[in-house]
This record gives structure tokens, C-alpha cells and sequence, in this order.
């Protein structure tokens, strides 16, 4: 695990065009969240999802979080990943204010930092394996050879490049997660976000995607998993938190 200095005073400068590796040791937190709130308002009805919020994350962190059913989770990961905005509260992910940013920045920013997984793999249906993998990668200056390479060798590695030209309806849960878990990879993100991604899958399945997601933490970047799977929980080295009505709370 990278230690994170954290008497490092200079941010990443974004503004770069070349950014690389080299730049990440300067962050100070993957994900830093200061008395996050979210409240959803549904006619005169106002519901707090997520209450004053706290928790850091450095990079290379492996962050496990349950919670029952509407407890916030999906919340508090759709915040982290700058799908959502705050109510009220700080968020820096790789020590940027997001919720600053327009949209348009921010989802630059999600592309080239941020890897999603969801639950129910949310891959594009009108889009084959390799193409859904490739739809991160848009904004690369790279040529689409280059691309096209890169995808596969995503692909290679979570056992999927004998099925890159079939559709999503065409491959099984198991595989469809792989792809997706392949598409968080593009762009090669600090962070890896993951919304309960072996519920919906088998032993064997569940199995592969535990061990990539583990693989990508030990890779160094920063994991952060919501999931009700004892085996992803009882990870050696995760952090452990539960969420409930709202509120995070450790979970040791
Ligand atoms: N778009 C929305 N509008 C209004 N309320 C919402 C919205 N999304 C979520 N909520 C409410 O916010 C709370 C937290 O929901 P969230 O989806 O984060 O829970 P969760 O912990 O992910 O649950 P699950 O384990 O079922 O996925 C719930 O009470 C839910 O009903
Ligand atoms: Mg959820």
C-alpha cells in the first residue's frame, strides 16, 4: 500500500495535459469527504440519504462497505463517483472539489479517474464486448488501433478476448461483469468503484470478479467495494465500514 504524505501541501495539477503516474504519489487522498449530506426531495417530503459523511480514503486503500437495504450506499458511491452531487459537505476525490466542476469537467474527470462497476454490469446492449470497453477511452488523443489493442489486452486479462465481438445479451452474468470490470479498467483510473458486483453472479463468477478487484487493489489503486459478500468483507487488509440510515460508521 502507497504511503500518503500527508504533510504534502501541492495538489495534482489537472490542468496538465501529460499527466501520469508520476503525478498521483502528490495526492493526498484518493477520496476525502467532509460532512457529506444528500437529501433527496420528493414533493414536500425530504429524505437523508446520506448524513454528514466523513471518510478518507489513500490511494491504494481497499474500503469495504455494508449496510442493510436503503441505508445509502448507492448513494454514498454515486457522490464518491461525481455521478451525484451534494447536498451539503466537501468531496475531493484525488484531492479536487468536484462538486465545483460542471458537468462537463466532472465527467471528463469520472473517465480518466474513476471506474465503475455495478451491480446489474450496465454494459451498452447496442455495443459489443470490445466496443463497450472502448467507450471510456474516448477522449484519448491515442489512434484507434492503439485503442484497439489496449482494449483487448483489458479484455486478455479478465479471459474475455474470445468474446469481444458479442453483444451483452449474448454473453452470460459472469462474463458481463468481466467486460464491465474491463471497461473500469480503461484509462487505467486511480480509483476503482464497485456497487455490490458479485450479488447478482454465481460461485465461480463471484469468484473471478473477488480476485480481480483484489488484484487491482493490490496494483495499488483505491478500492472502494458495497457489498453484502462475507468473503469481500473478511478481505485481510479492507477497511471495514457499515452504513446505516445515512450515517458511516466503522465497522472493525
Ligand atoms: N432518486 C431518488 N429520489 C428519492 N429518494 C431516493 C433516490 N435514490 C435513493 N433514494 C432513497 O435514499 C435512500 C438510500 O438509497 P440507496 O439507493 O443509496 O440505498 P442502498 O443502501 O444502496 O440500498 P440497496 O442495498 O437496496 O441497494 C433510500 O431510502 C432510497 O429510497
Ligand atoms: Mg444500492
Amino acid at each position: 500500500m502507497p504511503m500518503v504524505d500527508d504533510d504534502h501541501q501541492d495538489a495534482v495539477d489537472y490542468a496538465k495535459d501529460d499527466l501520469s503516474e508520476d503525478d498521483f504519489p502528490k495526492v493526498k487522498h484518493a477520496v476525502k469527504l467532509v460532512d457529506v449530506t444528500r437529501t433527496y426531495r420528493l414533493g414536500k417530503k425530504e429524505i437523508e440519504a446520506l448524513k454528514r459523511v466523513n471518510l478518507e480514503v489513500a490511494l491504494g486503500d481497499l474500503v469495504v462497505i455494508s449496510g442493510r437495504s436503503g441505508s445509502g450506499k448507492t448513494t454514498l458511491l454515486n457522490i464518491i463517483g461525481a455521478i451525484d452531487l451534494v447536498t451539503s459537505g466537501r468531496l475531493f476525490v484525488m484531492d479536487v472539489p468536484i462538486n465545483d466542476y460542471d458537468e462537463t469537467f466532472r465527467s471528463s474527470f469520472r473517465l480518466g479517474n474513476t471506474g465503475f462497476i455495478f451491480q446489474s454490469y450496465n454494459l451498452v446492449s447496442t455495443l459489443t464486448a470490445i466496443e463497450n470497453v472502448l467507450f471510456p477511452m474516448q477522449l484519448s488523443a491515442k489512434s484507434s488501433d492503439e485503442l484497439e489493442t489496449e482494449a483487448m489486452a483489458l479484455l486478455e486479462r479478465v479471459e474475455m478476448s474470445d468474446r469481444a465481438d458479442h453483444l451483452p445479451w449474448q454473453l452470460s452474468s459472469g462474463e458481463q461483469q468481466r467486460v464491465a470490470i474491463a471497461r473500469a479498467m480503461a484509462n487505467d483510473p486511480p480509483i476503482i468503484l464497485a456497487d455490490e458486483p458479485t450479488a447478482n453472479l454465481d460461485g465461480e463468477s463471484g469468484q473471478m470478479v473477488r480476485d480481480l478487484l483484489l488484484e487491482l487493489n493490490k496494483e495499488g489503486k483505491a478500492v472502494i467495494i458495497m457489498t453484502h459478500d462475507e468473503r469481500i468483507i473478511d478481505q485481510s487488509g479492507a477497511r471495514r465500514f457499515r452504513m446505516e440510515s445515512g450515517e458511516l460508521h466503522d465497522n472493525v
